[in-house]
């Protein structure tokens, strides 16, 4: 059966949505010294764009490689660190950016993870977020975007690690 990508979110729907929240997050950490944990790979393009949509001159950048290792298509939640952060951030004030909140096991391990290093503050930043997957309960500070249950691709997200470069967030359909 053939399949066609279509586009669920455009490009132009993303990036005004990814303004707002860079302002607002501006805003809030006025004066604070803000991380940016950017979770790989998938939150590689979100990353990038709310960055520059923050207006600062003090914030961080931090990647953090994750593998996670679950049945198939779904995580366990059993998050293992591929990379880790290149700082400590004991005293600092972390912001997760993730491009997708699904089960929540992912985020909720992060947190747990990252409570233990003292930061002052932590929060998370997600793109998207699939409310009729949840498994555990997160606290979502900035959201993007709440979706379906419906397999996302594009913006960063893949299908068998390809389509990361669309530029919209898409779904698969069958024809
Ligand atoms: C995705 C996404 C989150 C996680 C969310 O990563 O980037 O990290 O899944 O799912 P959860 O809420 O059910 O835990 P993925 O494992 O697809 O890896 P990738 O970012 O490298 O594509």
């Amino acid at each position: 059966m053939a399949e066609r990508i279509v586009s669920l979110i455009d490009a132009d729907t993303i990036a005004a949505r990814v303004r707002e929240l860079g302002k607002q997050i501006a805003e809030d950490y006025k004066g604070r010294n803000l991380v940016l944990v950017c979770v790989l790979k998938g939150s590689f393009v979100f990353t990038a764009d709310l960055a520059r949509a923050i207006e600062s001159s003090t914030m961080r950048i931090e990647f953090l490689g994750v593998r996670s290792y679950g049945e198939g298509t779904s995580t366990s939640g059993v998050v293992q660190i591929t990379q880790d952060l290149s700082r400590p951030i004991e005293g600092e004030d972390i912001l997760i950016v993730e491009d997708i909140i699904d089960t929540g096991l992912t985020i909720a391990h992060l947190l747990d993870l990252f409570r233990t290093r003292k930061p002052a503050s932590i929060k998370v930043c997600a793109l998207l977020h699939k409310p009729a997957r949840t498994r555990i309960e997160v606290p979502i500070d900035y959201l993007g975007f709440t979706i379906e249950d419906r397999f996302v691709i594009g913006y960063g997200l893949d299908w068998g690690e390809k389509y990361r470069n669309l530029e919209s967030i898409s779904v698969v359909e069958s024809q």
